[in-house]
């Protein structure tokens, strides 16, 4: 499967909004919180300190985006925020191409480490596999963060 990168544009809100809907690992408020990100990466990249990237096929399909930015205070620390998948396209090395190419992008302004914050619960299993084999490593387990056994958990690439 081609798996072409590119900045998220405008005209990508509605189809990238489906996903968000359609991804049932995100609550409600999740989803909210999600699109706030994504128009501040969409409206300011610079002022608003989130950075948005977008997966499409061959065929010019949405087939997922990744949203990042540094963190405030830290001389070169960078959370990864959003990441998501169309159901349908998943395991075929977009979610991969999505990380590479923002974990690329990172470096290039100056990142030196990359965080990605899950939940502990078991329905991000996936998630957090995911994040294993794409080399990040757990760094941290908060114990009933989110909720009673919810916990977050955490995860660091060192990039450089
Ligand atoms: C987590 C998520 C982003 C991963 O995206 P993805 O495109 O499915 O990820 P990949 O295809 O790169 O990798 C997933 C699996 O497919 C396998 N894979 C990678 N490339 C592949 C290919 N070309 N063909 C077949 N399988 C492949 C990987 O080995 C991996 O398997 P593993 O986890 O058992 O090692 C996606 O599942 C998703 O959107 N999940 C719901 C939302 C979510 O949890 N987001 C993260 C929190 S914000």
């Amino acid at each position: 499967m081609v798996i072409k990168i590119r900045k998220l544009k405008k005209e990508d809100k509605p189809a990238l909004m489906d996903i968000l809907h359609n991804t049932p690992e995100f609550t409600a408020d999740e989803v909210t919180i999600a699109e706030e990100v994504i128009d501040g990466s969409l409206d300011n990249p610079g002022k608003s300190g989130y950075f948005s990237l977008a997966a499409e096929n061959d065929e010019g399909v949405f087939t997922g985006f990744i949203s990042y930015g540094p963190v405030p205070m830290t001389q070169y620390a960078w959370d990864i925020y959003w990441l998501a998948v169309r159901r349908e396209f998943q395991g075929h090395g977009v979610g991969a191409a999505l990380l590479k190419a923002a974990e690329e992008n990172i470096v290039q302004a100056g990142g030196r480490m990359a965080f990605i914050e899950t939940s502990g619960k078991a329905q991000y299993d996936k998630t957090r596999r995911f994040y294993l084999t794409n080399d990040y490593k757990e760094i941290c387990d908060l114990p009933d963060f989110y909720a009673p056994g919810d916990n977050k958990v955490i995860y660091q690439k060192i990039l450089g």
